[in-house]
């Protein structure tokens, strides 16, 4: 398939929707940086940073870290040089408030986004999904206990490290974020499609289903 010209894009789509896992694999094709402010948020944690320190008790308990943080750390992300020529963000917007912010930091860089991809997925698949995900702690590839199982069990495909589950995808947990996401992230699906900006892609489907919808719906 030929590359899509559409190369600033937004991922949007409830904890579990299969964000990370798409966004990995179409970033690369399509040659920009994958942006996921999870994974930047949990480096931050791992490190001990001051931000690190900040949104940890948030992550935890499945809440969003506040939003001047994250706006802060997006748009200093967006100024490197490898997003000059398009970026994949990950998770980020996920309020009306950051969605005003992203806009306001791409005026400034004089740029705009080319399309917003939302994953539809089912309450009970989005349970299993994450109950069931296995993350590597190294290197961030995630798995899953039944529909993507390592070569070897436990241990990372990619860099032989020993998987995890992440703190966050407890039973407890992942109910209180599916309900933070309904609630935070409604008015923002409106408003990117009153932007006209929105594409809808059906998550529930094998992975590379998925990301064959996901490229059709760049074309
Ligand atoms: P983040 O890491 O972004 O978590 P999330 O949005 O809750 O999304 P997930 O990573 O859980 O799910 P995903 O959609 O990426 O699914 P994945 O591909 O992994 O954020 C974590 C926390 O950081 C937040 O709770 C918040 O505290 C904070 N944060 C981050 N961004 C923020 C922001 N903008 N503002 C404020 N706070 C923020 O897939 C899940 C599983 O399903 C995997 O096991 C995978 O193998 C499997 N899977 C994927 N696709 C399929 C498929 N098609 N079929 C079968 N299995 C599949």
């Amino acid at each position: 398939m030929s590359s899509p010209g559409k190369t600033r894009l937004v991922f949007l789509g409830p904890p579990g929707a299969g964000k990370g896992t798409q966004a990995a694999s179409i970033a690369d094709k399509l040659g920009v940086p994958h942006v996921s402010t999870g994974d930047i948020l949990r480096a931050a944690v791992k490190a001990d940073s001051p931000l690190g320190r900040e949104a940890h008790r948030y992550m935890n308990a499945g809440q969003l870290v506040p939003d001047e943080l994250v706006n802060r750390m997006v748009a200093e992300r967006l100024t490197q040089a490898d997003c000059t020529n398009g970026f994949l963000l990950d998770g980020f917007p996920r309020t009306l408030v950051q969605g005003r912010a992203l806009e306001e930091a791409l005026n400034k860089m004089k740029t705009a986004l080319d399309a917003v991809i939302s994953f539809d997925v089912s309450r009970q698949e989005l349970i299993r999904r994450l109950t069931g995900r296995r993350a590597c702690p190294e290197c961030g590839a995630n798995y899953h206990v039944e529909s993507l199982k390592p070569k070897i069990e436990g241990i990372c495909d990619r860099c032989g490290a020993k998987l995890v589950q992440r703190a966050d995808d407890s039973l407890e947990t992942v109910e209180n974020r599916l309900e933070v996401y309904q609630r935070e992230t409604a008015d923002l699906i409106d408003y990117y499609r009153g932007q006209n900006l929105l594409k809808k892609v059906p998550g529930d489907l094998a992975i590379e289903e998925v990301q064959r919808r996901v490229l059709e719906a760049l074309e």
